[in-house]
């Protein structure tokens, strides 16, 4: 059964949006991990649009399950990411209009650079994992750059908007996992997963860990943190 990772970015955006002290990620951080969250993922944005350097810090004090950050290869960020040293990062593309992360980082265009990141990371025992779309390419390219995991970006699945469009991106999702197994990288999933979409990928074996964010904070927003994630987590097993 896939681990569910709480993406908390979204408490952020909406402090970010007063610039006030409220809602806390950190708080909601712990709200999931009392609704049985086993993984606690925060993105540190180049532009700072939600996650600051002091939620960073404090989750890296605080988070008692797995600490997951995501982020960009700039290196004033990397720079944070050797001194928080958190249990793994997950490197991502970044583009400051975006509204998320769209699509996957290309990890064989920028393989010089991805391959230091993630050497150097390595160094301060950080498990590494790539946000890639789910292409054979940037599966092997992954392995090249010495990653230990992958996380599948969703997107095309959570887009689909017929049977048989879902259909088609879950048989790429199996075919990468298949790939990505014969190369030794545990696989992650994420990206636009939401209450009504997660049962058939949960169903797909050889998947270890779901990120989800937006659902879950949006859900929260009516039942509280603890019981979203527990709801996720039910809908997961
Ligand atoms: N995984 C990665 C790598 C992401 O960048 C994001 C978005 O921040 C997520 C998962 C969560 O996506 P969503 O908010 O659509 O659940």
């Amino acid at each position: 059964m896939p681990k569910l990772g709480v993406n908390i970015d979204h408490v952020a955006t909406v402090r970010q949006a007063r610039r006030a002290d409220e809602p806390d990620p950190v708080w909601a951080a712990v709200e999931a991990e009392l609704g049985g969250a086993e993984g606690i993922t925060f993105h540190l944005r180049e532009d700072r649009r939600h996650i600051q350097d002091r939620d960073a810090k404090l989750l890296r004090q605080t988070v008692a399950v797995k600490l997951n950050m995501e982020m960009a290869v700039a290196e004033e960020v990397v720079r944070m990411a050797e001194e928080l040293r958190p249990h793994q990062c997950t490197l991502v593309p970044e583009r400051r209009e975006e509204l998320t992360t769209e699509g996957g980082l290309d990890v064989v265009r920028h393989r010089t650079r991805v391959a230091e990141v993630v050497g150097r990371l390595k160094t301060r025992g950080i498990v590494l994992s790539a946000f890639i779309e789910p292409l054979a390419e940037q599966i092997r390219g992954s392995a090249d750059c010495g990653f230990d995991a992958i996380e599948l970006w969703t997107g095309r699945y959570a887009h689909a908007k017929t049977p048989a469009e879902r259909e088609s991106a879950l048989a790429e999702i199996r075919s990468s996992i298949d790939a990505a197994h014969r190369l030794r990288l545990d696989v992650h999933a994420g990206h636009g997963l939401t209450y009504r979409n997660v049962r058939e990928l949960a169903a797909t074996p050889g998947l270890s860990e779901f990120n989800i964010g937006h659902s879950i904070v949006s859900r929260a927003m009516f039942v509280g943190m603890r019981e979203a994630v527990r709801e996720m987590k039910a809908l997961i097993a």
